[in-house]
């Protein structure tokens, strides 16, 4: 398993020092869409993830929180992005999306909010290169982790089994140490805010997560 980790809360005015300080530790950042509607709190757009992109190599893990996807999708493809992950909510027609996506040679993701039955997901499964379960209601960072998120990571697991699909299993919100082993066993990438990034010590924190891999 490796760890998503969320940019959501650092200091953007450092950003390049602050990722300097994940290099060696993480190889993929989770970024943050937020557009003010599908969720009540807006984060940064296209042109920064470019900003970002130019100093570094990581893996560019990108959320869509937003009500219209297709309208940014190749914004996001020209900005770095190398997963692009929206939400099964925010669309009506999914397939049509996972395509778009596709169509750039970018990996496709799709995600479910805590109140949605990630039965729902099922049509989608085999044409899916990630699955984001949200263990918290998407909009911010630094929330309680919901225990709700544990079966569906358990059934994505079985179903990934049984049926030989390749999507990588995620979940994002509200992880830490003691999180992280209720779902450890179900997933492919962890998705990691404020347990590191708001931390005194981040090196530490990323330690005691990767103790439970
Ligand atoms: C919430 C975001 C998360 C968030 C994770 O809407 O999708 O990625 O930044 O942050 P923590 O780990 O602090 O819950
Ligand atoms: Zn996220």
């Amino acid at each position: 398993m490796e760890i998503s980790l969320s940019i959501l809360n650092m200091d953007y005015n450092h950003i390049e020092e602050e990722l300097n300080k994940y290099r060696e530790e993480i190889k993929y950042l989770h970024l943050d869409i937020m557009d003010g509607h599908f969720v009540p709190n807006i984060s940064f757009g296209p042109a920064v993830v470019k900003s970002i992109h130019k100093e570094n190599d990581f893996i560019y893990d990108t959320h869509l929180m937003i009500s219209d996807p297709m309208k940014y999708i190749k914004e996001f493809v020209e900005a770095g992005s190398d997963y692009i992950t929206f939400h099964l909510e925010a669309v009506e027609n999914v397939i049509e999306v996972i395509d778009y996506i596709h169509s750039f040679g970018v990996k496709a993701g799709l995600s479910v909010k805590p109140n949605t039955k990630v039965e729902e997901l099922l049509p989608y499964l085999s044409k899916l290169d990630l699955v984001l379960v949200m263990s918290v209601e998407p909009g911010f960072g630094g929330q309680r982790f919901m225990d709700g998120s544990i079966d569906k990571v358990r059934l994505l697991k079985e179903w990934k089994e049984e049926r030989n699909y390749s999507y990588l299993i995620s979940i994002d919100g509200g992880i830490n140490d003691l999180t992280l082993n209720k779902v450890e066993p179900y997933l492919d990438l962890v998705v990691v805010g404020s347990y590191i990034t708001a931390s005194k010590n981040p090196l530490e924190n990323i330690k005691l997560l990767k103790h439970n891999l």
